[in-house]
């Protein structure tokens, strides 16, 4: 798996070009790319600055030798390279599985390009296939947030599994929830996205609409496979 990652987060290195401003996603395959990524900068003596998505991120990127910065100094990234949970075949992504979601949102669609790059086992017909639709909540809300979704489907508050007792505390203070709707709604995810995000608390869901995506980078077996 680690080899497929690799793959995907190599070819996103080609995008990178001296002088960029990046969003740099989270996650276990973009922590891959940003080691690649340090050493090219360090190698080819680039200017290349990150604006992390997360205090993982941030960390990563700073213990690796790399110049961060936020979308104060840079509203608009070039290019966002981000993971995901789960990608269809019209570039819909479920993301979210670190917490990350709203961060990511927010750098992933302010830049002018984003390339989600994963590995083959991320790849679905239909989204929430395997992973429910994690969203993040005000700590406030979340009951009436429960309550209203579990009228469309089930919803549950994600809780640490070790390193804390209690639900996840995101890197904004809220929680997280996860959600699986019923079946039939996810036939239309922009309506569905639209529908979470018009209940009272929910700041953001996990759903990417491929609209917003450029490429889709996948690791496979066989070597590197692009949706775009
Ligand atoms: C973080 O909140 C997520 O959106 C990640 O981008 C996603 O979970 C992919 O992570 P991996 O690259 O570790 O699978």
């Amino acid at each position: 798996m680690e080899e497929l990652k690799r793959r995907a987060a190599l070819k996103a290195l080609e995008y990178v070009e001296d002088g960029m401003v990046l969003g740099g996603g989270s996650g276990s395959t973009v922590a891959i790319f940003l080691k690649l990524l340090a050493e090219k900068v360090r190698k080819e003596d680039l200017d290349v600055t990150i604006i992390p998505t997360s205090y993982d991120v941030r960390i990563l990127a700073l213990n690796n030798g790399l110049k961060i910065a936020s979308l104060d100094e840079y509203p608009t990234p070039d290019l966002a390279i981000d993971g995901a949970d789960e990608v269809d075949p019209y570039k819909n992504l479920i993301k979210g599985g670190g917490a990350a979601l709203l961060r990511e949102k927010i750098v992933d669609y302010s830049a002018r390009q984003l390339i989600i790059i994963v590995d083959e086992t991320k790849i679905v017909e239909k989204l929430c296939s395997r992973f429910p639709i994690p969203l993040e909540v005000l700590p406030f809300a979340w009951k009436t947030v429960i309550n209203r979704l579990s009228k469309i489907g089930t919803a549950t508050v994600r809780y640490a599994k070790r390193g804390k007792v209690g639900p996840i505390i995101t890197d904004n203070g809220n929680f997280i929830i996860d959600f699986n709707p019923s079946q039939n709604l996810t036939d239309n995810l922009a309506e569905l996205n639209y529908k979470i995000l018009s209940i009272p608390g929910v700041l953001e869901t996990g759903i990417f609409l491929g609209t917003h995506v450029n490429k889709v980078i996948i690791g496979t077996r066989e070597g590197v496979k692009i949706l775009q």
